[in-house]
């Protein structure tokens, strides 16, 4: 087998786990910055982003200090009044950096947190209709399969392979049963980004029909642009712990003002509520955060909060154009490599990060998968077609180590 980095040129002791930013410009002084502020990035060829994102020590850091503090003496005052700052400024954070209003926030645990609070959000009748994608995550398809057998929904799907139309495959299966439409912004099995501009049209034709409009955004955050009230969706599920780089169990969900009443709450509890007493009467919080309930993780979204501020700090557009040029070397790298094929998009808007290839048919995903990871360290993904494989390509990954991957894969399934 020959070393991967050997196969890219790259410093020798990358297979070994420590990968070097060699390639990079004077410009990108930058992503040398960041890198080195994430120990992942330089532990090994760090593709899997889609997957689980790693986080920059300023995070962990943030967590672990956190933690720390409130441990000093959770309900005495000197700590739990800053303690109690973190979700409202974390609600307040989230609301500007994604085009949403502060009310419309709810900080969940992870984007299925979100999905399954929307899903649960209607009186489901038998026979009524939610129509999802042939692209989604699981997360996004138990729910309906649950609400199917518990409450007799149907199942539309519509085709999102790569150059189908939004507009044309939502119509194709509309009917007077549909209630909601339940999508990903951006696709974790072929990377398809749903334009702004289509998703916003989309929106307007299902609220002239009373229809509820989801988008799953696993995928969106830090990875594509992400303007919650440009998308024209209704609900936005998302998590702190992919492309925002994060800490782990951290999400929100965002719900339009004008529509909280209508999202109802199936699970609810102490937090919920405005006001209450023991006699029977209840008013909810007049925001998003009443679909938040219990004692929560507040060190975690305190670290959550630190690492949007990092982004932000480095600039979202910044991230996303580096994203998208790396995406560009790796289309390009596709093309000099034989056997190998682009699934992804192949122009912007409708890419992302999420850059998926085609193997070879003789070439088994799963054990490529767990040979790189195994042997050379190279961290990629299987995803639902059996011959797509995914590189998650996050802005302090470099050209190198994209060169490196494709090799090793060329390699093993030659
Ligand atoms: C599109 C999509 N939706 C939902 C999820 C589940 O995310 P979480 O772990 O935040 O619930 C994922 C995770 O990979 C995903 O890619």
């Amino acid at each position: 087998m020959v070393p991967v980095g050997r196969l890219a040129g790259l410093h020798e002791d990358v297979a070994a786990g420590a990968t070097t930013a060699s390639d990079l410009a004077p410009q990108d002084a930058w992503v040398a910055r960041g890198r080195a502020e994430i120990p992942a990035a330089t532990g090994s060829v760090y593709l899997q982003t889609g997957g689980i994102g790693p986080a920059p020590k300023a995070v962990i850091d943030e967590v672990k200090d956190r933690l720390e503090f409130q441990n000093q003496g959770p309900a005495d005052p000197r700590y739990a009044t800053d303690m109690a700052r973190v979700e409202p400024d974390l609600r307040a954070q989230l609301a500007r950096v994604f085009g949403a209003a502060t009310d419309e926030v709810a900080l969940t645990h992870s984007t299925s947190e979100g999905i399954s609070i929307v899903a649960w959000s209607l009186n489901w009748r038998p026979g009524d209709e939610v129509i999802l994608s042939n692209i989604e995550h699981p997360a996004n398809v138990i729910p309906w399969y649950v609400l199917r057998d518990r409450f007799g929904i149907a199942i539309r799907e519509i085709d999102l392979s790569v150059g189908t139309s939004l507009m044309d495959e939502v119509a194709a299966q509309l009917s007077p049963r549909t209630r909601m439409v339940s999508i990903s912004h951006v696709s974790r099995n072929n990377g398809r980004t749903i334009r702004t501009g289509e998703s916003a049209e989309l929106g307007r034709l299902l609220r002239t029909r009373g229809i509820r409009y989801h988008l799953d955004g696993a995928q969106g955050p830090g990875c594509v642009p992400t303007d919650f009230r440009a998308l024209g969706c209704d609900c936005y599920s998302t998590c702190g712990h992919k492309w925002l780089l994060g800490p782990k169990g951290t999400g929100a969900l965002f719900v339009r003002r004008n529509i909280l009443d209508d999202v109802q709450l199936s699970w609810a509890g102490s937090h919920s509520h405005a006001t209450m007493d023991y006699e029977g009467a209840y008013t909810l919080l007049p925001g998003a955060a009443r679909y938040e309930f219990g004692t929560r993780a507040l060190a975690d979204f305190a670290g959550f909060g630190r690492a949007v501020e990092w982004m932000e700090d480095i600039g979202f557009e910044r991230i996303e154009d580096r994203i998208q040029s790396l995406v560009d070397h790796a289309i390009e790298a596709i093309a000099h490599t034989d056997g190998l094929e682009v699934s992804s998009p192949g122009t912007r808007p409708d890419r992302s990060g999420v850059f998926v290839l085609q193997l070879p048919a003789d070439c088994d995903a799963t054990a490529l998968y767990n040979d790189l990871r195994e042997d050379a360290r190279i961290l990629a993904s299987p995803v639902r077609q059996p011959r797509d494989f995914r590189l998650s390509i996050h802005f302090f990954n470099t050209r190198d180590e994209i060169d490196a991957a494709i090799a090793a894969i060329a390699e093993r399934c030659r």
